[in-house]
């Protein structure tokens, strides 16, 4: 095999699901029969009418449809919680682990039962029914995860908002899915920080300027003080009080919505991204099962927060539904200090552990003191998600916090995608740091150049995928169309994933990073568009442009091209004032890192901005601008390069 190769460790291979020869066997048989290969797994989850239809799906232009199933019922939350009851009612489902050290519980899967029939009843008293659409913006406490099945035992569709999102982010997305109930808490904990959840929802609703939230439900968290509005806003545990803990899991379609969750585009608003239930579930818990070679008795920790689709496909319904033990902690790497995740690993025995790039890269700057001072004994499979990950942080997690001994999965998939496409199995893929490796059973990734062209053998390019897989998102929230547009117009035929990759000669995937102007800023997806229209919105700014830049920990960091209105005065003060505005607009996720004022932008002569020169520029990397001759007034560039933030 080309290049650095790690091979499958004998450990790793013994008791494993899958050894490479049993991939290649089972990957096969996916791609040729998909019928054949889904109709059987597809019977790991429970239905309530079974399916016999398995595969009903077309990528072609102006005709994209994607179902699965389609003819069975199921219910997501009797999948993840009543058909454990017989054999493992008395076993942990949830171990949440506080932001404080000190607080930790157990829930058990008959606990969760119980919780999960409360939190669907109080749903219920409040008019939430089939379809309806419910927002969280929750902290990370095991209400988040009642909340979640709750809605999918009753029918609801689910839109989580991430807890570090401002009022006017929650408001928009709030309108966006129409919900008229939103459940939140009082306020968060992280790193010891309170986090205004509460308040941050009644300055949303208030943006909404309509009646349309009817019920907000507040878990008591910290217990501080908060507005409750007479009518509208119910206390959980009050309103818990009143209802019995028992409720009947809704039989749905196959293809009926689960969930809604935004996501940041190459242009315009995000958009509601929509998972149905029955293809969802089979991807997620089957990919959960393979990826991290999940065995019974297993405790398993996803670090990820409910707010994005790693939370809802590998906190909760993945692992729930195959009966596991899944870790969910409140808090932040570094807090207390910065041994804080192997200090949980080791106090609950974690077996396998699940996190992103920049966390460990994070951690990797204050040495091994802090993780060798822990044991991490339990460890046998560690996960990573979110962004490319640097062969270096890559040696780190293998050689220090694994010891050498535990397997490393480098998954990469996307929220669009509902779980992992492309990864290694443990007991079947020898490993190469910096590499996502090969395709999950079903996938089958397709290289094209610029044109469109599949390309063969080893070879850079866009990263497509040429059929549907079960997990795959169905549409966006009531638009099609956009749907259409956005993922099977750019290679018509194909999903157009917006990532760069090249494939090696052992046919191993290396993901570059995305092709659009989609940034990743520590694992978080944003829109470049979308903090240049909240700083355009800012008024002493004329014009503004975005871009990523390569950040040690952050993986990429936000480099902002300002342009001002004439007679302001581009200085240190107002660099401040335009973060704050960034931060209060969007949320703390998409604050600039670095701003350059700039008299002018590089504008083609119909006005169009050459994004290509900017990256170059706040990479510092301005030797090989490329042609700069087409450029409206191609002095402008001398100004930007001589001015440039981002200076090694
Ligand atoms: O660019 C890829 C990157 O994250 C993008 C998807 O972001 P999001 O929808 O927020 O989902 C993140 C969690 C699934 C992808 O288009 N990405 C994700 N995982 C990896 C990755 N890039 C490289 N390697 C990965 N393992």
């Amino acid at each position: 095999m080309e290049g650095k190769v790690i091979e499958v460790q004998t450990a790793w291979r013994e008791g494993a699901h899958v050894d490479d020869a049993k991939y290649r066997q089972m990957y096969e048989a996916s791609v040729t029969d998909p019928d054949a290969f889904w109709g059987e797994h597809g019977r790991r989850i429970d239905w309530m009418t079974p399916f016999s239809k398995v595969k009903n799906t077309s990528f072609e232009p102006g005709k994209v449809s994607i179902k699965w199933f389609e003819d069975g019922t199921t219910n997501v939350a009797y999948n993840c919680i009543d058909r454990h009851l017989k054999t493992r009612g008395d076993q942990t489902a949830i171990i949440w682990e506080g932001d404080n050290p000190d607080e930790s519980k157990h829930i058990t899967y008959r606990e969760l039962h119980a919780q999960v029939c409360r939190m669907a009843n109080v749903l219920r008293n409040r008019g939430v029914g089939k379809g309806d659409r419910v927002t969280l913006y929750m902290p990370m406490i095991p209400e988040a995860a009642y909340a979640m099945l709750a809605c999918a035992r009753l029918g609801a569709i689910h839109a989580i908002v991430f807890g570090g999102f401002s009022p006017d982010s929650l408001a928009s997305r709030i309108q966006g899915c129409t919900s008229k109930v939103v459940i939140t808490a009082d306020e968060g904990l992280r790193g010891g920080r309170r986090v205004p959840l509460k308040a941050n929802v009644d300055e949303a609703i208030k943006r909404l300027g309509s009646d349309l939230v009817e019920h907000v439900i507040v878990v008591r968290r910290t217990g501080g003080s908060v507005a409750m509005e007479a009518g509208r806003d119910v206390y959980y545990d009050e309103a818990a009080a009143q209802v019995t803990d028992e409720c009947p899991a809704e039989a749905v379609e196959a293809e009926h919505p689960l969930f809604i969750l935004y996501t940041s585009g190459s242009t315009g608003q995000p958009k509601g991204v929509v998972h149905t239930t029955g293809g969802y579930l089979v991807y997620a818990s089957m990919t959960h099962q393979y990826v991290f070679d999940y065995r019974e008795g297993d405790v398993y920790w996803c670090t990820a927060d409910v707010g994005w689709v790693t939370g809802h496909s590998y906190i909760v319904y993945g692992p729930l539904a195959n009966g596991a033990t899944t870790l969910m902690f409140e808090g932040i790497p570094t807090y207390p200090s910065t041994s804080r995740f192997w200090e949980v690993v080791d106090k609950h025995k974690v077996n396998i552990f699940y996190t992103a790039p920049t966390a460990i890269r994070s951690l990797m700057g204050g040495g091994e003191g802090p993780v060798k001072k822990t044991s991490r004994q339990s460890l046998r499979v560690l996960g990573s998600v979110g962004e490319p990950i640097n062969p270096e942080a890559w040696e780190w997690y293998y050689n220090v916090v694994g010891d050498r001994r535990c397997s490393i999965v480098d998954t990469w998939w996307q929220t669009e995608t509902g779980g992992i496409l492309i990864t290694p199995l443990p007991g079947a893929t020898a490993l190469k740091p910096g590499s996502a490796t090969r395709p999950f059973f079903g996938v089958s990734p397709e290289m094209v150049d610029a044109e469109g062209k599949v390309l063969q053998g080893a070879c850079e390019g866009n990263l497509c995928i040429a059929d549907s897989w079960p997990g795959q998102m169905r549409t966006v929230y009531g638009d099609h169309e956009r749907f259409e547009q956005t993922y099977f117009s750019t290679y018509p035929g194909k999903y157009f994933t917006g990532d760069g990759a090249r494939r090696d000669a052992d046919g191993y995937y290396w993901i570059t990073g995305r092709v659009d102007d989609v940034i990743n800023v520590s694992g978080h997806r944003m829109g470049t568009a979308e903090v240049e229209s909240s700083l355009v919105a800012h008024p002493k700014v004329a014009e503004a442009a975005v871009v990523g830049y390569p950040h040690n920990v952050k993986g990429q960091g936000i480099y902002a091209y300002v342009t001002l209105n004439d007679g302001e005065e581009g200085d240190d003060a107002l660099r401040k004032e335009l973060v704050t505005w960034v931060r209060k607009d969007i949320g703390p996720i998409a604050s600039p890192d670095l701003i350059q004022f700039a008299p002018g932008l590089p504008k083609t002569r119909s006005g169009k901005i050459m994004r290509r020169i900017l990256r170059k520029i706040a990479e510092d990397d301005f030797g090989s601008l490329g042609d700069t001759s087409t450029l409206a007034e191609p002095a402008v560039v001398e100004d930007l390069i001589e001015n440039r933030q981002n200076r090694a």
